[in-house]
């Protein structure tokens, strides 16, 4: 699924030919996972009918303030039309919508929706090439782009009118993918790596039994999907864990033990831009691994156990320019703690759990968390899906790197 996957796109169709296209662009904004609404001006009927699109998109099609055929007063509500869109797509934009754009109009629910909006706005024109061309028309795209609103221009060829030139609308599968393009340029993670572990470790004790923990694996797998969709490109190491990902920037490797994802960590940091290490990592492991399966042969067994290399500490040594977050678990004195564990793995930020907080830690969905950064900026939120706490974390990353 691509990025226009879960997005809410309104599409605005204004009153010229090229509205017939409109069937085939919702039909690619439906495959490509967005979800549709489609408002159109009163004109727009004359080129292709409501029930085609509501039909394709689904959704009821808009075109008048009030339901016609009915006689129960049913508003159909432009603000909230406006708010519901993630991005607003008009298309064909004609000349004389476009002109109504510029001055605030609002005499057809189309228009009254786009002052509503607060979404960025596409618009593709569509008209001859002597309106294409004439000073009024290009003072509108001008204008309207002045206001932030997304030209996609239009293209060379044959007319409705027989003419050749200028003013075709840009074709449906040309228009997806220039909005894919556009949403994709203006990703804040854009260009951006970040190496994240998650999970827990197992630590061989013999062919068949292993030290572990109940780490989830939940927390880490929410902040590799937060950050590919604001366009990072994710390696994501993770211990054994029932979480799955399936999205194109994120790569999963796959580690059991402590030494293996200490290896994984340094074979990507050094090209990394941001390291999040959130797995639980086992502290001690098994100093000697038996070859063979223990037998219960003795009342007692003592097992010798050495400690596993600190992974986040052992990048906090050699970081450069990488931004460094790690995961801190207390049950008492946990801010001292955890200012401590900073300042000694030379990390820029801390995500604090406190044992003490119901739903926060290690096995569910929940989460309650504290964000201290170097600067000792203390941030404390209130318990939160693992989701959300993923997006907090993230957006926090995008202000202290963009800063
Ligand atoms: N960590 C790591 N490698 C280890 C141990 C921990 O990378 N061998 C990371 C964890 O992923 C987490 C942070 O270090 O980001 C946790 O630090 P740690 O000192 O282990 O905290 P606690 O587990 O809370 O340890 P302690 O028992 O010392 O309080």
């Amino acid at each position: 699924m691509g990025i226009l996957s879960g997005k809410n796109v309104l599409l605005g169709i204004s009153g010229g030919i090229a509205a017939y296209k409109t069937a085939s662009l919702v039909r690619l904004l439906i495959k490509s996972g967005a979800h549709v609404k489609v408002v159109m001006t009163p004109s727009a009927k004359d080129f292709i009918t409501p029930l085609t699109l509501s039909t394709l998109s689904k959704n009821p099609v808009y075109s008048s303030f009030t339901n016609e055929d009915d006689d129960d007063g049913v508003w159909n509500n432009h603000v909230d039309l406006g708010l519901w869109a993630d991005l607003f797509v008009l298309a064909p934009a004609t000349a004389n919508t476009l002109s109504k754009m510029t001055n605030g109009a609002s005499d057809n629910m189309l228009l009254a929706t786009y002052l509503s909006a607060k979404c960025p706005v596409y618009f593709a024109p569509a008209m001859d090439l002597d309106m294409y061309k004439h000073p009024s028309t290009l003072q509108s795209f001008k204008k309207l782009q002045s206001f932030g609103n997304i030209m996609i221009p239009a293209t060379s060829g044959e007319l409705a009118s027989g003419l050749v030139g200028e003013g075709r609308m840009a074709e449906p599968e040309d228009i997806v993918r220039f909005l894919e393009q556009d949403i994709l340029s203006k990703l804040p993670l854009r260009g951006k790596k970040i190496l994240l572990t998650a999970g827990p470790t197992y630590e061989a004790i013999d062919p068949v039994r292993f030290i572990g923990n109940h780490s989830s694996g939940k927390m880490g797998f929410e902040i590799a999907k937060a950050a590919a969709n604001l366009g990072a490109e994710v390696v994501l190491v993770t211990g054994p864990t029932h979480q799955s990902v399936k999205h194109a920037s994120i790569n999963v490797i796959p580690v059991v033990s402590a030494q293996e994802m200490y290896d994984a960590v340094h074979n990507h940091f050094e090209t990394s831009d941001v390291a999040i290490l959130s797995a639980a990592v086992a502290d001690f492991t098994p100093k000697e691994v038996a070859v063979r399966k223990i037998k219960k042969k003795s009342s007692t067994l003592t097992l010798e156990l050495e400690k596993t290399k600190d992974i986040l500490a052992s990048i906090g040594a050699i970081k450069k320019h990488q931004y460094l977050v790690g995961f801190a678990l207390e049950t008492n004195d946990e801010i001292e703690n955890a200012k401590g564990k900073l300042k000694r793995k030379n990390l820029n930020l801390i995500v604090l759990n406190s044992l003490n907080d119901k739903g926060a830690g290690f096995k569910g969905d929940t989460n309650k968390v504290t964000f201290i950064d170097d600067q000792e900026h203390i941030t404390e939120f209130k318990l939160k899906s693992k989701t959300e706490v993923a997006l907090d974390l993230i957006n926090k990353i995008i202000t202290q790197i963009d800063a």
